[in-house]
């Protein structure tokens, strides 16, 4: 195996408070030592121990690759049309997802395929090294589940959300559709998912029905997420925490005893804020969450209606200026936290044994995420070990 010292970090995020200063784990002056697909020795570059090769990281920041615990990326079609309606004051309401379904299910799987990794490679030269993706815009049984075997092919972290809205097909019996998820469609999607999500939310599934899907998806061994709470208050949030599901995803509406039960929990609050962006809704309480004591995440929410960007640096900038976090909170959202959404300990932290997923920052610290927005500020990624961009 093939060992790389990545020397004259300026300063490096690790995760671990153990190993260096504040809840970020930051450590001054630091060293990385990478040993095949993981981190084999992190401190200070003083200390450091010898490698095969190294690299000189030119007093640059160091962060954990983010983890996206969220995206919607087996999609065809475009929805340039909805957002300049939306930007003209039109409201959204997820009625355009029918449009994504239309084109999604009319595209080949070469079609998919390449646009699964086009969005993966604009995500990965951002620092994304671990994502999430879901099914949810095909809604037939064939059509979801070629969405997750396309989805397989790019990552392991595979979401079922057949629920997603009731099928235009099933629009006069909703609770036909509910049966074909829990039935013959989770049979055919299942062996493809890590995970089932379910959109609670009033105009696509009840607290009841969304209950039903997710313990079927439980049955057959898979993990409950839930879309909750994003357009209004509703059931999702308190359900998620019931059925321990591994994150209640945007969280945009929430009564104090959704926050209370968040914090209690071990559901992470996973924050979107592309979509409260691109929606021009009003802005997830981040500090109310972090307050309470709940674990947050923050991700992309990637889809073309509601927050069409892969850019991590791009929602940690909009959490800080409106969701009332600091810049190491939300930092840290878009990496452990999306570890912690995603049940993972291998991501999401630079210490010995993670996987070796690490990201240089053309500046002095990690803050310049937010202090500098809209500037591309990754330099170098490296994924499993491997240099994959810079
Ligand atoms: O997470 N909320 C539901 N689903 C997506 C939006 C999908 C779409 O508009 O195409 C979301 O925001
Ligand atoms: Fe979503």
């Amino acid at each position: 195996m093939t060992t790389t010292l990545i020397t004259n970090i300026g300063s490096l995020v690790t995760n671990d408070e153990t190993r260096g200063d504040g809840p970020l784990g930051l450590i001054e002056a630091a060293a990385v030592v990478l040993d095949g697909e993981e981190i084999a020795w992190t401190g200070p570059a003083a200390t450091a121990p010898a490698a095969d090769t190294a690299h000189d990281a030119g007093g640059r920041a160091a962060i954990p690759g983010f983890v996206d615990s969220h995206s919607h990326l087996v999609f065809a079609g475009d929805r340039t049309r909805e957002f300049n309606a939306r930007m003209s004051g039109r409201s959204y309401t997820a009625g355009g997802i029918r449009t994504t379904v239309a084109a999604t299910r009319a595209a080949s799987d070469e079609e998919l395929s390449a646009n699964v990794a086009r969005y993966l490679a604009e995500a990965l030269r951002q620092g994304t090294t671990t994502f999430e993706t879901k099914s949810g815009y095909g809604l037939t049984v064939e059509d979801e589940a070629r969405a997750l075997r396309i989805a397989r092919e790019h990552t392991d972290e595979v979401t079922f959300l057949g629920a997603h809205i009731v099928s235009p097909d099933y629009a006069e019996d909703p609770a036909a559709y509910v049966a074909l998820v829990t039935g013959e469609m989770l049979d055919a999607c299942a062996p493809y998912a890590r995970w089932v999500d379910v959109f609670c939310e009033k105009g696509a599934f009840d607290g009841d029905q969304a209950r039903a899907i997710l313990t079927a998806g439980r049955a057959k061994g898979l993990t409950p997420r839930v879309h909750a709470n994003q357009l209004s208050y509703g059931p999702g949030v308190q359900l998620a925490v019931e059925l321990d599901a591994a994150s209640a995803d945007h969280c945009t509406h929430l009564t104090d005893s959704d926050v209370d039960a968040l914090a209690q929990g071990d559901t992470v609050a996973t924050l979107l804020p592309g979509a409260e962006f691109s929606t021009r809704a009003e802005w997830p309480d981040a500090r109310r969450l972090l307050d309470a004591g709940a674990t947050v995440a923050l991700s992309s929410d990637c889809n073309p209606g509601s927050s069409f960007t892969s850019s991590l640096p791009f929602c940690i900038a909009l959490a800080v200026r409106d969701m009332g976090m600091t810049p190491d909170e939300a930092i840290r959202a878009a990496t452990a936290g999306g570890a912690r959404a995603l049940r993972r300990d291998d991501v999401g932290r630079i210490v010995p044994g993670a996987r070796a997923d690490l990201v240089l920052l053309d500046a002095p610290s990690h803050v310049h995420l937010a202090y500098r927005p809209g500037v591309p500020l990754v330099t170098d990624v490296w994924q499993r070990g491997a240099r994959v961009v810079g």
